[in-house]
Parts: structure tokens; C-alpha cells; sequence
């Protein structure tokens, strides 16, 4: 039986065919007045998403390579930061700072919770040297969404501190709008909302970030923001650019531009909210108590492995994920960020329902189907 696989993951996203179309093409060489001339749409673009008129970086790189870049350009040997260590990626910017010889102060979240503001406060007062705060604004191995505006106080009651923000899946499924926010650096990554293959890793730094630039004296050879900066403000990047994906970066942001941001956030949070009431009106639990908008965290039910379940989706044409770490085999992570519309979530539903019963699950068939229209036809 034909069965077409949907792809459901929090990253890689869909395409949308306006993306295809542009990666499709021809290659172009990057030295050339041509390339120069896409690059700086692209980078007005970027600007116009994070309501700024500073410089957004792109490397060529994964996520990960825009937070490494971020720890090594912005801090120095021995600087003490803080970090909001509530899942994997959590976990990756202490390791980060660990790597590059920072002293990390490590506050360690349950996975699926949020930070407290009196432990943060509490924290910074014993800590007032404090030179940078981590966080995700979205922790996407547990669909966490984290409030950055709070940490963005903190930062600047302090003496000298930045807010260093990852916001990858977070930009695009929100307004992240820095300037407003007191985030000082922000990364973020192609495969996501911004509905692009993986290989680009994007940066935002504040007027506040740009005089560490100067101080830093961490290692950096390929992630030298300074010399980025030179470049890219001449519509060139230092080394040879991911030419096809910024090329179909210029589609995807039109596309983002097109719908408006607060649409945009409003369609993403219908999405996310129809997804938690029908799910819950199945009888599951969330696996967040701070759902993000951009991917829902599932516990499988009592009895049921969640990677057998996630095999069931996969017959029934749904990839969805799994869990990471110590959450293997017990959640499912279905995403609805960046290419996605109300219709891809009442399939998604309708999926679960199907798979949930053929794993022998006791619901009525349509269950979470009912609710999920609800929530839609409520907010349209
Ligand atoms: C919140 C967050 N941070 C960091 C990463 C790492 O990005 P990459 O895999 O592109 O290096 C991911 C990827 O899933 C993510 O979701």
C-alpha cells in the first residue's frame, strides 16, 4: 500500500516549494557582483526579521558552529557565565564554556520545567561577576520555552553581562526581536522555522556584544566574528558561503516577510495549542510544563514503548521524534514550526489516534481530531 512519509521532526522541517525551486538551481560563483547582490538582500532581510539594523551573520555551519561562535568571540579565559542548563542543548552551552576554559556556573533544571526567577536571582546576587547568562529560548529535546525578557533584565542590572540567547527554534515561530528583548547575542539555524535545508548558522550580536570583540582572546580561526563582520558588510563572507542555502534563504524569508511576524506567531501558537488540547484530549500527558510553540513533547501512554509507537506513526506515513538522553523510548516530539499549516496538525492527530490504537491503546477514534478543530475554528 502506498503510504507518502510526512515529515514531522523538530528539524529538518518541510520545504516549501518556493525553497525547492530555488535549490534546484544552477550554482552561481560567490565572488561575483550577482551573488553580492543576493547576499545583501538577504542579509536586509535577516534584519527586517529581528527588527534591527545591525549585522546577522551567516556561516556556513550548523547551529552548533553560531554557538560556538558565540561563546568564543564574545568571552575570554576564566569569565564566569550562567547557564540555563535544561536539556541537551542546555547541556551543549556548558560544554561549550567548558571547552573554551569559561567558568561555568551549571543551573540544572528538571527536563520538561522551566527556570525559577528567585533561583536566577539568587544566583547573580551571590555571583555579581557574572559576565554572560545562556539560555534556549526554545529547549527543543524537551519543548520547553524559556522567558529571555527576565534574563535580559538580570544581564543588564549587572555591571558587565551579556544574554546570550539560542534561539534556533525560537526564531520564526516567534517575534525575536533582540533589541526589545535585551538579548545580546542570537543564534540561530537554517533547518528550522526558517524552512531550509541544515548548514547555516546565524548570528545577532548587540552594540553592548560588539565591544567584546575587541577583549575576547578565546581561540577562533573559521568563527571569527570580527573578521565576518568586515566582510559581510561588503556583501562577501570570508570563506566560500553556503551559496545554494543562502540563496534559498532569500526565498524562505520572503516567504516569512509575506505572512507578517505576529501572523506568523499567532498561526505557530493555534498550532501548538490545538496540538497540547487534542493530545491531552487523548488522555496523554505534555511532556512540558512551559510548552514551546514550535514542537509538542508526548509521554507514551502507561504500557506503551514510546519508540514502538513512533515506528507505528512511521507505518501510518508520520516521522515524528523521539526522545534524547534519558527520555529514549518514553516521549514522542511532533513539530509544527516553520512549513506547516493547521491541516498538517489535525493530520498528525488523526495519525497518533490511528497508531495509538493499533498499539492498543483504548480511545474513540476522532477524539483528538474534535478537539483540535475546535481550538482552530476558535481562533480563525
Ligand atoms: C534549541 C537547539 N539548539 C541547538 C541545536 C543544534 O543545532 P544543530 O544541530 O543545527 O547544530 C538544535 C538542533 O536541534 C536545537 O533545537
Amino acid at each position: 500500500m502506498l503510504i507518502k512519509e510526512r515529515l514531522f521532526t523538530p528539524g529538518p522541517v518541510p520545504l516549501p516549494p518556493q525553497v525547492i525551486k530555488a535549490l534546484g538551481q544552477q550554482i552561481i560563483h560567490h565572488r561575483t557582483p550577482e551573488f553580492t547582490e543576493i547576499f545583501f538582500d538577504v542579509r536586509k532581510k535577516l534584519q527586517q526579521l529581528l527588527d534591527t539594523e545591525r549585522d546577522v551573520i551567516m556561516f556556513a555551519s550548523s547551529g552548533t558552529g553560531a554557538m560556538e561562535a558565540s561563546v568564543l568571540n564574545f568571552f575570554s579565559r576564566g569569565d564566569k557565565i550562567l547557564v540555563i542548563n535544561a536539556g541537551k542543548f542546555g547541556q551543549r552551552w556548558k560544554e561549550l564554556g567548558e571547552t573554551y576554559g569559561l567558568d561555568v556556573i551549571d543551573y540544572q533544571i528538571e527536563w520538561g520545567k522551566t527556570y525559577q526567577k528567585e533561583k536566577v536571582k539568587e544566583i547573580v546576587e551571590k555571583n555579581p561577576d557574572i559576565k554572560g547568562i545562556f539560555v534556549q529560548q526554545s529547549e527543543t529535546s524537551t519543548t520547553t520555552y524559556h522567558d529571555v525578557e527576565f534574563l535580559g533584565e538580570i544581564s543588564n542590572s549587572l555591571d558587565d553581562c551579556i544574554l546570550v540567547v539560542d534561539g534556533i527554534t525560537s526564531v520564526g515561530v516567534y517575534q525575536v526581536y533582540p533589541e526589545k528583548s535585551g538579548i545580546d547575542v542570537l543564534v540561530t539555524g537554517s533547518q528550522k522555522a526558517l524552512m531550509l535545508p541544515p548548514g547555516l548558522g546565524l548570528l545577532y550580536f548587540s552594540q553592548k556584544a560588539e565591544k567584546r570583540l575587541k577583549t575576547s582572546n578565546l581561540p577562533k580561526y573559521y568563527f571569527d566574528v570580527a573578521k565576518e563582520v568586515k566582510k559581510q558588510r561588503e556583501g562577501q563572507t570570508a570563506y566560500t558561503p553556503a551559496i545554494s542555502l543562502i540563496i534559498a534563504l532569500r526565498e524562505s524569508l520572503t516567504l516569512i516577510l509575506e505572512e507578517g511576524l505576529p501572523q506568523l506567531e499567532k498561526r505557530h501558537s493555534i498550532m501548538a495549542e490545538a496540538t497540547r488540547e487534542a493530545v491531552k484530549a487523548l488522555g496523554l500527558k505534555l511532556l512540558s510544563e512551559s510548552p514551546s510553540n514550535s514542537a509538542t513533547g508526548i509521554y507514551s501512554p502507561e504500557g506503551i514503548d514510546g519508540n514502538k509507537l513512533r515506528k507505528r506513526l512511521l507505518e501510518l506515513g508520520f516521522r515524528v521524534a523521539g526522545g534524547q538522553d534519558h527520555l529514549k523510548g518514553k516521549i514522542l516530539r511532533i513539530a509544527h514550526m516553520g512549513y506547516f499549516d493547521f491541516n498538517d496538525v489535525i493530520q498528525v492527530i488523526a495519525g497518533l489516534e490511528m497508531a495509538l490504537i493499533k498499539e492498543g491503546y483504548t480511545v474513540e477514534p476522532a477524539t483528538g481530531v474534535k478537539k483540535a478543530q475546535e481550538i482552530i475554528l476558535k481562533n480563525i
